[in-house]
């Protein structure tokens, strides 16, 4: 599937969720039983950040990602905020929470619940995980909700964290990985891209590309299984928290 078709799908998919509040990271549509994020519940540490959550995440990063006060924090793929503003909370009022994301409507949105919530040290910008708009070596922690096999090209997403990171700094991610050979149908069906299904890679392969990389000491902190279609046992997904130092 060609890249560019790939990133302007995904954009236009999420810009209407960022407008409307409709279902997002799911293999079908609004289905719940098969909907990624009811895998996550945010409990009562989302009550206060309730508008920024727009059910879209297939992890809780922010609570393995060991984020100090103080710490310059990065969220890939930060749509409507909600793990910026979890983090910003932690960081306090000496540290920072950077938000990337590629969808204009989104970053409005996160704005505007910014303003909202009284967040005065987060910051949202326009940009590309593959190329994102930050300076060398000036991130603490990174972190990614079900963001990443959004992008055509993981090499380079990992490629540009291991650039902004400080030496000793880390990711914690929380993304979609494969088992088993996914049906090419479904690889190159550019809605379930979209839905966070047919970008998804190997679990092998994804932890191969962090290694790669150059991260260490890489380890998987949390997993949990889901089928598609449901009850299918040759192949499966999994929604994976990993982490990575530079
Ligand atoms: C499934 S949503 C997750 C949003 C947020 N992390 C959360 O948990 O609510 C995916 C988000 O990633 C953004 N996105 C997808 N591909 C991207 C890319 N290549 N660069 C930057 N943002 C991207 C989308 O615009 C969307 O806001």
């Amino acid at each position: 599937m060609d890249k560019t078709n790939i990133k302007n799908e995904v954009r236009k998919h999420y810009a209407e969720i960022a407008r409307e509040r409709s279902c997002g990271c799911a293999p079908s549509c609004c289905d719940k039983e098969d909907t990624i994020t009811t895998l996550v519940d945010y409990g009562k540490r989302g009550e206060d950040v309730a508008e920024a959550n727009l059910g879209l995440g297939c992890g809780i990063p922010t609570e393995h990602a060991g984020i100090k006060q103080g710490d310059t924090v990065l969220d890939l793929g930060s749509g409507a905020g909600v793990d910026v503003f979890l983090a910003s909370k932690t960081v306090g009022p000496k540290g920072r929470v950077i938000g990337v994301d590629m969808t204009q409507e989104m970053i409005d949105r996160a704005r505007v619940n910014a303003v909202k919530g009284g967040y005065t040290n987060v910051e949202f910008r326009l940009g590309d995980i593959e190329s994102l708009p930050l300076e060398d070596a000036t991130v603490d922690v990174a972190i990614s909700n079900c963001v990443i096999n959004l992008a055509p090209d993981k090499h380079r997403v990992f490629m540009e964290l291991f650039r902004v990171l400080k030496i000793g700094g880390h990711f914690t991610v929380s993304d979609i990985v494969t088992f088993g050979k996914v049906p090419e149908n479904i690889r190159k069906d550019v809605e379930m891209w979209a839905g966070c299904i047919a970008g998804a890679l190997d679990q092998q392969e994804y932890l191969k590309i962090i290694k790669e990389t150059g991260f260490k000491n890489i380890r998987i902190i949390d997993a949990k299984n889901f089928s598609y279609p449901k009850g299918n046992t040759d192949y499966g997904f999994s929604s994976v928290t990993v982490e990575g130092y530079k």
